[in-house]
């Protein structure tokens, strides 16, 4: 039957991951709604348009051909036919998202894809950053993820450093606290919402985490 499993999080908290690493373990496909926005960012600044243009940007987005694999072993994303699964991640791109994502159009849009998504597939975990409360209220379980700031910072930093990106400790945590304070405005995690199961990663390995939101999908 229907298993819909919404995770919500900031940065650092070990969503993505942990959200795969659930969906394997309930033969489920994998929706990363972030992905979504940064190829939004990326279409945007590809195609020149002037990012404080909210109609640009919207009309933009509204064109964009969006084309997202689900299987939570191999991300993949394109558009209009372009691969763009490494180009989403660049400092460019990271630097943008948050601009594009505050436009409500924008996130209307991609809110309405997500939802034909999961609707789609039945049997999924969607992550992001409002999924348990906008994207999908109505999930069979809603997870927010966390984690104390000492922990998330650490945890970018070494996802950057495999990365090879250059980024200094303090630039990152400038970078990750600035795209939160933007964030704020759209996402689930200042106070968790009514039903949904607050899961606090800071002193829990990966393991441990995954077992606690299948915990939160047993309830
Ligand atoms: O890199 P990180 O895991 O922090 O973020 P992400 O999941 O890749 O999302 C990138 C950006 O997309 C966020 O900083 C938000 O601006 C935006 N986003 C959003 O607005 N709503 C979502 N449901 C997911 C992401």
């Amino acid at each position: 039957g229907r298993l819909v499993v919404a995770v919500d999080g900031p940065s650092g908290s070990g969503k993505s991951s942990v959200s795969k690493q659930v969906a394997r373990s309930l033969g489920a496909v994998y929706l990363d709604t972030g992905a979504m926005y940064r190829a939004a960012a990326w279409h945007c600044v590809n195609e020149g348009v002037d990012l404080d243009d909210a109609d640009a940007v919207t009309e933009a987005v509204r064109g964009m051909e969006l084309t997202q694999s689900t299987d939570p072993d191999s991300e993949h994303i394109a558009v209009g036919g372009h691969d763009v699964t490494e180009a989403i991640r660049t400092p460019e791109v990271t630097a943008v998202v948050s601009r594009v994502a505050g436009v409500i159009p924008v996130r209307e849009i991609l809110q309405g894809r997500q939802r034909a998504e999961i609707e789609r597939a039945g049997r999924i975990v969607a992550e992001g950053r409002d999924v348990t409360t906008v994207v999908a209220p109505d999930a069979e379980a809603r997870v927010l993820l966390t984690a104390s700031e000492q922990v998330r910072m650490a945890r970018r930093s070494g996802q950057l450093a495999a990365a090879a990106s250059g980024v200094d400790a303090e630039t990152l945590k400038a970078q990750v606290a600035g795209r939160d304070r933007t964030d704020s405005a759209h996402s689930s995690f200042e106070r968790p919402a009514d039903g949904v199961t607050l899961v606090d990663s800071s002193e829990l390995d990966f393991d441990q985490t995954v077992a606690a939101v299948l915990a939160a999908v047993q309830l």
